[in-house]
């Protein structure tokens, strides 16, 4: 197609306005970007980011991954194809050696990756999603969407990182957003109207406070009810609990400290199937510690197939892991995060795995974001079905999906039906 020329990479600042890596890739008649995103509540297991360490931002500076771009991978990179995603892919992965890219790091890895991709689909003037996709590619992804946040993403409100509604009632993605506004503009009412202020965390979700995780759900309740909706046929929950963030493992315990509770494994089994019976919650990510796997299979075997059980800190976008859970039944779906992996080829190689293995996939933003919207493309090249990008607020966020509404006006603006009843 074309060879690559030139790559250039910089620091600059993500959503939260922590350093972060921007990448371009240049051929003699294209060239492509793509910035890194990085998240708070990150997996043990994840590929591993590169940060300086010095004093410099708290040592969250990413210069010396920007030099290991310049000086180490653009040697082996430029001068090939930049069709060649794979080979390139390989190639990065093989020199760093490591199993979590932790040598040259997975932020600079990702950050080449995908601007090749980008800049190949730019040579080609194809977007992105047509250039990645194998063959036809998918239908828009049905959107999750956070309305109210807590955990690590709004520091000192409830445990529950991500309160979300899910439109499955919705046929087309206009209808979906549409009713994902209506809600969320009444459930800002509503806490307007109960006197706080409707401040909004890392990822533009609202976070008031609240006495309890019940309470987060009868507001999420009251929400939908006050737009006009009906909870559980027009408009589902989801929930990301991202529970290994209040695992204390000395103790074997989970420390819900809003309500005052030091909860063994059992009991925080207990507590989410008891979520499951008292509110129309179809989808919850992260409900146990990421490696807390004999409790995820046991919750599995009691919520059986009815909900959807999506693993995030449990699978990290990893395909050793993933096939742990397909062997041991731990979850159904997975959540895919092309940074907890590191390059566009392993993102895509872990959907097709997932959707082969009969896993439904959910593609994923991260609390850190930047103006990129690769993953809205990703997401429709390999059908993906779902998406989960953070609240209908902040840029960093509309960019994206936005982007699915470009495509969906390329495509058609069918939504995917949510899989689980
Ligand atoms: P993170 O949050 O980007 O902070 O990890 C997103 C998630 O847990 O799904
Ligand atoms: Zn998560």
């Amino acid at each position: 197609m074309s060879e690559i020329s030139a790559i250039d990479a910089w620091e600059v600042l993500d959503s939260r306005g922590h350093p972060t890596v921007c990448v371009a890739v240049e051929t003699a008649h294209a060239s492509g970007r793509f910035t890194v995103p990085a998240g708070a509540s990150t997996g043990t297991h994840e590929a591993v980011e590169r940060r300086d360490g010095t004093a410099r931002y708290r040592g969250r500076g990413v210069r010396s991954a920007v030099a290991a771009i310049n000086d180490e991978l653009a040697p082996i990179v430029v001068g090939r194809d930049v069709s060649e995603q794979r080979t390139i892919d390989e190639a990065m992965c093989a020199y760093d050696g490591t199993e979590t890219l932790s040598e040259v790091g997975a932020n600079a890895i990702l950050g080449v990756s995908g601007a090749v991709a980008h800049a190949a689909s730019n040579a080609l003037d194809t977007p992105l999603y047509r250039y990645l996709a194998p063959d036809e590619p998918g239908r828009i992804p049905l959107p999750m969407v956070n309305v109210l946040s807590g955990g690590l993403h709004a520091e000192g409100g409830i445990e529950i990182q991500d309160f979300l509604v899910v439109p499955i009632g919705a046929e087309t993605y206009d209808d979906a957003l549409r009713m994902v506004w209506d809600v969320r503009q009444a459930v800002r009412d509503r806490i307007v109207k109960e006197g706080h202020r409707p401040l909004v965390a890392d990822e533009g979700g609202f976070s008031p406070p609240m006495n309890s995780i019940d309470d987060a759900f009868v507001l999420l309740e009251t929400g939908v009810r006050d737009a006009g909706y009906e909870p559980g046929t027009d408009l589902s929950f989801a929930i990301d609990v991202a529970a290994t963030h209040f695992y204390d493992e000395d103790q074997d315990a989970y420390e819900l400290e809003s309500i005052g509770k030091s909860l063994c494994p059992t009991e925080m089994i207990d507590h989410v199937v008891e979520w499951t019976t008292r509110y129309p919650l179809v989808s919850i990510e992260d409900p146990l510690a990421e490696d807390d796997w004999e409790h995820w299979i046991q919750l599995h075997d009691k919520l059986g197939d009815t909900v959807q059980l999506l693993g995030d800190d449990l699978l990290v976008t990893d395909q050793k892991r993933l096939e742990r859970v397909r062997e041991t039944g731990a979850a159904n779906a997975v959540l895919v995060k092309p940074n907890q992996t590191g390059t566009i080829t392993g993102t895509i190689e872990l959907i097709q795995a997932a959707h082969r293995a009969g896993f439904s996939t959910v593609v994923s933003a991260r609390s850190g974001e930047t103006s990129d919207t690769t993953i809205a493309d990703l997401a429709v090249a390999f059908d993906a079905g779902q998406i989960k990008i953070g609240s209908l607020a902040r840029s960093e966020r509309l960019v994206k999906y936005n982007r699915l509404i470009e495509i969906s006006r390329e495509r058609g603006d069918e939504v995917t039906p949510f899989p689980f009843h």
